[in-house]
């Protein structure tokens, strides 16, 4: 990039990205001593929080200090206060409470110190990633997490996208099923089936009567890499598994999905798409680059790929829509 300006370039930019990492380090130690939630209790200061954290009063000041540079939290007059997104997500007991995803992508700390080995990795990738090898103790904790913000995102998709003439829909890699959950709970005409892997689907379930929608929801357990799809349905969705697959097999569960659907029904593609000018947005890079810690043959899409995997599927008046912008497109899709 040409520097226009009369200032000099500089290394901050670059110093700020080194040190990036210091950053995720003190927001997830800032869950886990609670600072958000003493704040929000009124324990507000460098005295009152080491009191209530249990730390000395120097080390509460350095990560007080700390999330305030870093726009977490505020000072007003004689107090910290919390910025209003960590407000809303990070004080526990809230219903909004989403730090299981906000933390979702720590165990892997380890290995992103290793990602310079990772890329370099000989052994070929496979299909399926991590997927293989879940438990249902680890598929619970998975989706405690993508709960936490699929049901936000499920109530985005029921108000964004009109469902009304849809009676049956599959749901591809439902994981919680929150978009299914909430979709029946806006259109109580609407019956949905939750397709996800085998110990998936047990804690579908228990999210399914949590809701008490087991009248609308449904699950069926599969691959859908390999196996068939549910029949009878005029809408299909897929959300937040893109970059989990290559081109190849994305565009083969789009086709086997468009073979599956009954004429006249629609399918909604959501996920961390990149722009097409590959410029970002960095979350879609990221999830393309997480794949390596598993070693799957996973990647980021771009909107022109998933539009292409659509139109090779069959799909006409296909189209291209912010979804939760920075994060998510949705692309869809008529049969
Ligand atoms: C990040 S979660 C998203 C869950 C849900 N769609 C949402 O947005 O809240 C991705 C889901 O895709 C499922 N998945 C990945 N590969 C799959 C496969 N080959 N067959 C079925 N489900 C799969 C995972 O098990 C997981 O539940």
């Amino acid at each position: 990039m040409k520097n226009t300006d009369s200032t000099k370039v500089d290394t901050v930019r670059l110093q700020n990205m080194s040190r990036a990492f210091i950053g995720s380090a003190s927001l997830f130690a800032a869950i886990d001593l609670e600072l958000f939630t003493c704040v929000a209790e009124g324990d507000n200061t460098v005295g009152k929080f080491a009191v209530r954290a249990g730390i000395t009063e120097v080390n509460s000041d350095r990560l007080m200090t700390m999330c305030a540079a870093s726009g977490l939290l505020h000072w007003h007059s004689d107090h910290f206060e919390n910025e209003e997104d960590v407000q809303r997500f990070l004080v526990k007991g809230e219903k909004s409470y989403a730090a299981a995803w906000l933390t979702f992508t720590r165990p892997a700390w380890d290995n992103w110190g290793k990602l310079t080995e990772k890329l370099a990795n000989p052994e070929p990738a496979t299909v399926i990633g991590s997927y293989e090898t879940m438990t249902v103790e680890a598929a619970r904790r998975y989706h405690e997490a993508t709960a936490s913000v699929g049901f936000g995102s499920g109530r985005r998709f029921a108000k964004q996208v009109d469902l009304s003439s849809a009676t049956k829909m599959m749901d591809l890699g439902g994981g919680s099923g929150a978009y299914s959950i909430v979709a029946a709970q806006h259109y109580p005409g609407l019956k949905a089936v939750v397709f996800d892997l085998p110990p998936v689907v047990e804690i579908t379930k228990e999210f399914i009567s949590k809701h008490r929608v087991e009248e609308q929801v449904s699950t069926q357990a599969g691959d859908f890499t390999r196996d068939d799809f549910p029949a009878d349905c005029d809408l299909a969705i897929m959300a937040s598994n893109l970059p989990q697959y290559n081109s190849q097999i994305i565009g083969q569960v789009i086709g086997k999905a468009f073979d599956a659907l009954l004429p006249g029904g629609e399918m909604h593609l959501i996920g961390e798409m990149l722009d097409d000018d590959r410029a970002g947005p960095l979350d879609a890079a990221i999830w393309g680059l997480y794949e390596t810690m598993s070693n799957s043959t996973g990647m980021t899409h771009t909107r022109a790929d998933c539009v292409s995997y659509f139109r090779q599927a069959g799909f006409t008046d296909i189209q291209v829509h912010e979804f939760i912008p920075g994060i998510l497109v949705r692309v869809c899709g008529k049969k």
